[in-house]
């Protein structure tokens, strides 16, 4: 039976050999048919909305993490969240609510039904809209009186209201199958645009964003009834502006503001204290609070299923499926160094486009070659294969994201953050940071990210986002990342040598791929995925299988097209600490 891919080959776009000289795909990136031909840097300027909406932002005022967060924090606490029937006139359901205050945006998606996300203006609009909302009458069970801000709306009279309406428009919630994704990246115009058009795809949407800020903030509804200091706010790639739809919502139980000393002037002769239960150590506490906030999700929580608290984890967390939203939250505590993280991995996605649409990309190749895995195991993370790129891009000439020790240097006091004896300080502010003269395109910086990594020196160099420089491996771990701030750590501790084979097989695998491509020497006929496009499909992974053996070989042809390319482009190869590098200064 044929292959749905084998089905689409038919819309993918032809390949066309390129002419021009490796040096001039470079500078402008590496043209595809079309009937206008552009470069791919004016290409992506043109069609790729990742890019456009990068550059616009360029002479505005880049708004820092804390701020985004605060400001969509605030936002959530103004919206709810409705089940209502598909076929409802929208109109109508907003003159009904908006009795309870002005309306400042809403959207429809689905999830095991259908639901809208209604942001109030003002947050006592949910307080009159909780007023006249009835706890469930169900016969043969008994609800738990716990109200929150998941409503459920039905028809009065469904059979004629319903009769004649449409159903409403839902945005999407979740990524396009991979053969449709190929099909789409086969009809961009260089592998540049294939890149944007992916991450475009893939990206965390504004309306999912704003579901993930809700959704943290119906936790902190629960945990509040203990702790109503408390925040919960989400971190990893939920804000850290890598998420992809459908990536798991990690949240983060901010009981800071409870510890901290009161700011009223303290006077009189006297202290006063609480009294608090006291327990051996940090990890203890964060436990048992874990464990009791977990039994109330469990318990009251509506929509939060699979309940489980995995305490004993070296972060204790508590994971469950929010039901409505459609992801996975992985609730934590006393997890700061991790907020930084995200912090960090916000700025160095926000300074270049570049630096998102590869991230993007990277993590896709690597997902559908099973080189990552939503499973915890010893395979590399989407964390570790982010911080790979980050390092890849500060080892550019010159360098397209400044590294960890760079922003610490610009710094202001108020930046500092010293997190468990570690020290987390960098630049909050992107505006700081001054931007990249890099011009490489994507087409370069892929291909090249397969070549550095295909031949990384993996046995004796460690990966150091924070000198952007390869350094001696003070461990025998396979693949060995340092942690940016808990600095004697390994965050890719768990990857197995086995796992770490395959990724550079794969990578070699690829870059000669794109090698090939880019002389005109694909050994794939015409009528096949190109680009990113050819990296996504199986047979890529099946061919390193396959060409264990021939890894050898494969490794030739990569030398043999690099000596090519240093006779006929006058490319310099210059030998980095022995190995072979390109000096990769564009025109
Ligand atoms: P996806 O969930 O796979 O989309 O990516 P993610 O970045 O959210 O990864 P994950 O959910 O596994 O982890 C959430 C966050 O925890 C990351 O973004 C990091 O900030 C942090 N984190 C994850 N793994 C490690 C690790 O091994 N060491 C350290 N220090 N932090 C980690
Ligand atoms: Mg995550």
């Amino acid at each position: 039976m044929a292959s749905r891919l084998e089905l689409l080959l038919p819309w993918c776009r032809l390949r066309f050999p390129v002419s021009g000289t490796s040096q001039t795909r470079r500078a402008l990136g590496r043209p595809r048919l079309s009937q206008v031909r552009l470069s791919s840097t004016e290409a992506a300027a043109q069609r790729a909305p990742g890019r456009e909406e990068a550059d616009s932002k360029v002479g505005t005022r880049k708004k820092t993490f804390s701020e985004v967060q605060a400001e969509r924090l605030e936002q959530a606490q103004r919206t709810v969240l409705i089940n209502c029937p598909a076929k409802i006139s929208e109109k109508k359901f907003l003159t009904y609510l908006s009795h309870h205050g002005k309306i400042n945006s809403h959207y429809f998606y689905e999830s095991y039904g259908t639901y809208a996300v209604v942001e109030f203006s003002e947050k006592d609009s949910i307080a009159s809209l909780q007023d006249v909302t009835r706890t469930p009458g169900i016969e043969e069970e008994c609800a738990v009186p716990f109200k929150s801000r998941l409503f459920t709306l039905t028809l009065k009279n469904p059979s004629t209201q319903a009769a004649h309406q449409a159903p409403v428009h839902c945005h999407k919630q979740s990524t396009i199958l991979i053969n449709d994704l190929v099909q789409k990246l086969c009809s961009a115009d260089s592998v540049s645009n294939q890149l944007y058009t992916l991450m475009d795809e893939y990206q965390l949407t504004e309306e999912n964003t704003k579901l993930r800020f809700l959704v943290c903030s119906l936790i902190q509804d629960i945990a509040c009834a203990y702790f109503p200091e408390c925040t919960v706010k989400p971190f990893g790639s939920s804000v850290n502006t890598f998420g992809k739809l459908g990536c798991d919502l990690d949240m983060f139980l901010d009981l800071d503001e409870i510890g901290r000393s009161p700011t009223r002037a303290k006077t009189g002769p006297f202290y006063m204290e609480y009294q608090m239960k006291r327990v051996p150590s940090e990890r203890i506490a964060s436990q048992r609070i874990l464990s009791v906030i977990g039994d109330c999700i469990d318990n009251f929580g509506a929509g939060c299923v699979g309940v489980q608290k995995i305490l004993n984890a070296r972060c204790p967390l508590v994971r469950f499926s929010h039901q409505p939203a459609g992801f996975q939250c992985d609730l934590t505590t006393n997890n700061r160094v991790a907020m930084r993280s995200s912090e960090l991995l916000y700025i160095y996605g926000s300074l270049d486009s570049r630096v998102r649409a590869l991230v993007f990309s990277v993590r896709c190749w690597a997902r559908v070659h099973g080189i990552t895995s939503t499973i915890p195991g010893p395979w590399i993370t989407n964390f570790s294969l982010t911080i790979m790129a980050l390092f890849f891009l500060q080892k550019r000439t010159p360098p397209i994201i400044p590294t960890l020790d760079q922003l610490k240097d610009l710094a202001d006091a108020e930046d500092k953050h010293i997190i468990e004896g570690y020290d987390c300080t960098f630049a909050s502010n992107l505006n700081k940071i001054k931007p990249t003269e890099n011009t490489e395109t994507l087409d370069v910086l892929l291909s090249d990210f397969f070549e550095y990594f295909g031949n990384f020196a993996f046995n004796k160099n460690s990966i150091n986002i924070r000198k952007g420089k390869e350094q001696n491996k003070p461990e025998p771990s396979p693949l060995y990342i340092q942690n940016p701030f808990e600095r004697a750590l390994n965050i890719s501790k768990n990857v197995q040598e086995k796992q770490l084979d395959r990724f550079v097989a794969l990578a070699r695998e690829c870059a000669w791929i794109l090698q090939q491509e880019d002389k005109g020497h694909s050994s794939l006929s015409n009528s096949q995925p190109w680009g990113l496009a050819a990296l996504l499909l199986p047979s890529v992974a099946s061919n390193c299988v396959k060409g264990k053996k021939k890894r050898g070989q494969a490794s030739e042809r990569i030398k043999s097209l690099l000596d090519s390319l240093k006779i006929n482009n006058s490319e310099s190869l210059v030998n980095n600490g022995g190995k072979r590098t390109f000096s990769n200064q564009t025109q």
